[in-house]
């Protein structure tokens, strides 16, 4: 099987957890921060070239971390998560083409087999890339300026995106240099330049901790992988 490359952005200030400090550096499971237990568990899947993790250049926690001896670490971060991972992606001075993969620090229950079926699904070799995401259960309202309903959706058009995401890495490079404002993942700054991107089903299981809530809820999902 294909092995490609990862890269996890970590470069973030973590806000909306409200804890004072970056949220990958609070204690999560079994003396390891979100961090560690990130890089260990994808680490130990056996599934990629190399690791790589983006943290910011003025980071003060990182060399505390307990990381795999391989796993390589850029202090390149940027202000948007898209300049995290571009300067990342530069870093990692990849000569050829080869694919990436783009994790978020902040997604520790990411499954094995849905990131093994994203790595088969690039493999095939007809599209330009594939990302991980989970079906809409919730019935989706558009909503007015005035919080008003306007309209009730079709939820089965609809993903919610998660990561990985995989690219050729120049490609990626290319695609994210005119959007480090704007893209708020990978695809969307690829969609932008027209690439044709698979979307493989992901256990809702994979979530991003991004509220205090969803730290309790992502150590359970871990106890139950
Ligand atoms: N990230 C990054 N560089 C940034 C912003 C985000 O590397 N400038 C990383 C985060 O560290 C995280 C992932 O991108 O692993 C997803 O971002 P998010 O969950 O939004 O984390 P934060 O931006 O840190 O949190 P918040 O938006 O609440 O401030
Ligand atoms: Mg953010």
């Amino acid at each position: 099987m294909l092995k490609p490359h990862l890269l996890i952005p970590a470069a973030g200030v973590g806000s909306r957890m409200k804890i004072g400090y970056p949220k990958q550096y609070m204690p999560f499971v079994d003396d390891r921060n979100l961090l560690e237990t990130t890089v260990w568990r994808l680490s130990e899947m056996s599934l990629f070239a190399s690791v790589a993790v983006v943290v910011s250049a003025d980071d003060a926690y990182i060399d505390h971390c307990d990381l795999p001896q391989s796993v390589r670490v850029l202090r390149c971060g940027g202000k948007t998560r898209a300049q995290s991972v571009y300067n990342g992606l530069k870093a990692l001075e990849l000569k050829g083409d080869e694919w990436v993969l783009v994790h978020d620090a902040a997604r520790p229950c990411v499954s094995k087999q849905a990131i093994c079926r994203l790595i088969e699904r690039l493999d095939l070799g007809d599209v330009d890339g594939a990302i991980l995401a989970s079906p809409v259960v919730d019935t989706l309202k558009i909503v007015n300026e005035a919080g008003l309903i306007e309209q009730t959706v079709n939820r089965e058009l609809y993903r919610s995106a998660q990561t990985p995401q995989g690219f050729h890495v120049q490609a990626l490079i290319r695609a994210l240099a005119d959007r480090l404002q704007t893209a708020t993942d990978e695809a969307s700054a690829m969609e932008a330049v027209g690439a044709k991107i698979a979307v493989i089903d992901s256990p809702v299981s994979n979530i991003k901790v991004t509220h205090p809530d969803d730290a309790l809820l992502a150590k359970f999902f871990l106890q139950s992988i």
